[in-house]
């Protein structure tokens, strides 16, 4: 396992003008998601310093860290909600294609081929889960709202395969007997799935999921491990934002840890998991107990450091 603290070699070397698209990775190296040396800033607070992340094609790649370690701060630099002060992202939605994200709108990004869900759930409680997964996928659809109100033609045969790529949607992430209750009312796990729903609905080549798992129970939390594992196979790179390390350890290839702000740590689940600094970062060494003494522990519990993270 690398250890990746700032001014370490992750740090990609050479830093793109602004907006030209570069080939991510070494030659050979297949990444969707590129990211270098990210810097942002709100007044005194860093939430990200030099965060570097690579992520190959196809991967599940989980990114962990204790509470305001800058998780979200990434994903929202990721989609363009914020703009990092310093810092490239080059994402490639296809073999050969590549497309520098810093400075570009939300809604561009998700035409690109980016789509999340939110750690705290945004659907639309009154619409129903049907409608929800539609509002997804017309944000693809190429027809504007002009063509909505004359109903043209074209516009509802769009719509009936919007309806029709909706149902094939919820039936996914198991929510076919929920398609016409309103989402408010559906159960929170559900919620969070339907979410993934409308998500999917967009077409990413790059899924960010910002802990999905919270708040589900032990079941869901299987079924939810079972459609990371689904939608990866469909070919659509996720990167999933998770304190359940047991969820972590069954999906992801790979865990980048973040603590304030930086990387401190990229490998696999069982390595980040025995880490000395990624203890540290969980459970720090107080009380006079030895790293070693924390790698064990951390090493025997299913979730690093809970107490840290519910
Ligand atoms: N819009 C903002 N304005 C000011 N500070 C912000 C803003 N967004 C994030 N921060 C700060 O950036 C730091 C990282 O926050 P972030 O939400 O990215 O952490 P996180 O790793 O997602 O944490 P959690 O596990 O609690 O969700 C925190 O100190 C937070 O207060
Ligand atoms: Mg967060």
């Amino acid at each position: 396992m690398s250890r990746h603290r700032r001014g370490d070699a992750v740090v990609a070397p050479r830093q793109a003008p602004t907006g030209a698209p570069s080939a991510p990775g070494a030659p050979g190296e297949d990444l969707v998601v590129d990211a270098r040396d990210l810097t942002l800033r709100f007044g005194g607070v860093t939430s990200l310093d030099g965060v570097s992340l690579r992520q190959r094609r196809g991967e599940i790649l989980a990114v962990i860290g204790p509470n305001g370690a800058g998780k979200t701060s990434l994903f929202n630099c990721l989609t363009g909600a914020y703009r990092p002060q310093h810092g490239r992202v080059f994402f490639s939605p296809e073999p050969g294609t590549t497309h520098q994200l810093v400075g570009r709108r939300p809604h561009a990004i998700t035409k690109l081929g980016i789509a999340r869900t939110f750690q705290n759930i945004r659907l639309f409680p009154a619409l129903s889960a049907l409608e929800n997964v539609q509002v997804g996928i017309e944000m693809r659809q190429r027809y504007g709202s002009l063509s909505t109100m004359l109903g043209l033609p074209h516009m509802r045969r769009a719509e009936r395969e919007g309806v029709g790529r909706a149902v094939e949607l919820l039936r996914m992430v198991g929510l076919e007997h929920r398609i016409h209750e309103v989402s408010a009312s559906l159960p929170y796990g559900e919620q969070r799935r339907l979410e993934i729903a409308r998500a999917l609905g967009t077409e990413p080549r790059l899924l960010l999921l910002d802990e999905p798992a919270a708040g589900t129970n032990p079941a869901e939390k299987r079924e939810l491990a079972e459609l990371i594992q689904t939608i990866a196979a469909n070919g659509i790179s996720v990167l999933l934002i998770e304190h359940d390390m047991r969820l972590v350890m069954s999906v992801a290839a790979s865990v980048v840890v973040l603590n304030f702000g930086r990387v401190i740590a990229h490998g696999t689940p069982a390595e980040v998991q025995r880490d000395p600094a990624v203890i540290e970062a969980y459970l720090g060494t107080e009380n006079g107990e030895s790293t070693a003494d924390a790698a064990g522990a951390a090493a025997d519990a299913p979730a690093l450091g809970r107490k840290d993270l519910d």
